[in-house]
């Protein structure tokens, strides 16, 4: 069975073509960082002009080395996202499925992250705990067989976007995560000691706003600091912060097994850290290739097989919704 998969919920415009789970037959992504990196963040209707741009490119390029007449499904992410940028993806969609008389499925975003473990860990099976940290997401989900249920959030800001923040109030450039990170290598994580908001709250919820505010009164009274030491040490702290609430959530739940996915996923040290608290009692930690852990099609291609054999079809009335939900995950 093979299905194609468009993303452009975001910056990234992806195509991907599966081939039963797990051979990967076709893996496109073009980034917009360039673009976007001048205004220091991503601006909407840009991002949308340029999917539209990007999209017909890589579905000729997919098109160069699978045939389309072998496509037996199309999927497509429908939110949650930007609604300009989501909806090129899904009248694309549309056109592809209609032409070539193949079925539609819509893909939560949200579902493709976590489905991106499984192109490293076919066999995973829940229950587990999963800690998505996007640009757009920080939460906490447990899932089980047939249930999924988010069990923590973040307040106000994602940990992505605190990291493309800061590396904005450091002056360290755009996406601010891999900035942050290759920064911090040569910096000392135990420079300064900045705030980890809600680390011992019961709950399994997160803030980061005020963790980025300080970051900004730390360097206006500490104007020679180097940004190495300062990126170390606010990653630190958000690396503490994310690993010991995944931990709580896996402990409270009874659940041995805790899932890493997102963007933030991506960061070296995030993953050292929970490999190594992980090792120390006892649990298992499973994290997508990092080349999967950002924005692509072929987690969304993985998320479809999922919805095809639950029998979850979409038609060519599917619309884009920004801010999709959980609940049509399981
Ligand atoms: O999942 P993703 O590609 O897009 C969303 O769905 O939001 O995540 C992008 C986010 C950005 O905020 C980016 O700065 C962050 O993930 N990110 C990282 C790293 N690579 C990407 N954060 C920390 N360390 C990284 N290496
Ligand atoms: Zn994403």
């Amino acid at each position: 069975m093979r299905i194609l998969a468009i993303e452009t919920s975001c910056d990234e415009t992806a195509v991907a073509v599966l081939e039963d789970k797990t051979s990967v037959l076709v893996n496109l992504v073009a980034s917009q960082a360039d673009v976007h990196r001048k205004f220091g963040g991503v601006v909407p209707e840009i991002a949308a002009r340029h999917h539209l741009e990007n999209i017909k490119y890589l579905l000729f390029k997919a098109f160069r080395s699978v045939s389309p007449g072998s496509l037996d499904y199309i999927a497509v992410t429908y939110g949650p996202g930007l609604v300009g940028a989501l909806l090129v993806g899904v009248s694309v969609a549309k056109g592809v499925a209609l032409t070539l008389g193949i079925p539609l499925i819509g893909v939560n975003h949200l579902h493709g992250h976590i489905s991106s473990v499984y192109l490293a860990y076919p066999d995973l099976k829940p229950p587990f705990v999963v800690l998505l940290a996007s640009g757009g997401h920080t939460e906490i989900v447990l899932v089980r067989k047939e249930s999924l249920r988010v069990i923590g959030k973040t307040l106000d800001d994602a940990a992505g976007e605190a990291f493309d923040k800061v590396a904005r109030i450091l002056g360290l450039g755009y996406p601010g995560g891999p900035k942050i990170e290759e920064a911090a290598r040569k910096g000392n994580p135990e420079f300064h000691h900045f705030p980890r908001p809600k680390i011992h709250d019961r709950d399994y919820d997160f803030s980061f706003a005020g963790l980025k505010t300080s970051v900004l009164y730390f360097l206006k009274k500490n104007p020679g600091a180097r940004a190495e030491d300062i990126a170390a040490s606010f990653q630190k702290a958000v690396v503490d912060v994310l690993v010991r609430k995944a931990f709580k959530a896996a402990r409270d739940s009874g659940v041995r097994r805790i899932v890493v996915v997102g963007g933030v996923s991506a960061n070296a040290m995030l993953k050292a850290a929970m490999y190594e608290k992980a090792s120390e009692s006892g649990y298992e930690v499973f994290f997508p290739p990092v080349k999967y852990a950002t924005d692509n099609a072929l987690m969304i291609a993985r998320a479809a097989f999922d919805l095809v054999e639950r029998g979850k079809f979409s038609d060519v009335s599917l619309n884009a919704v920004p801010y999709l939900a959980w609940e049509d995950v399981i």
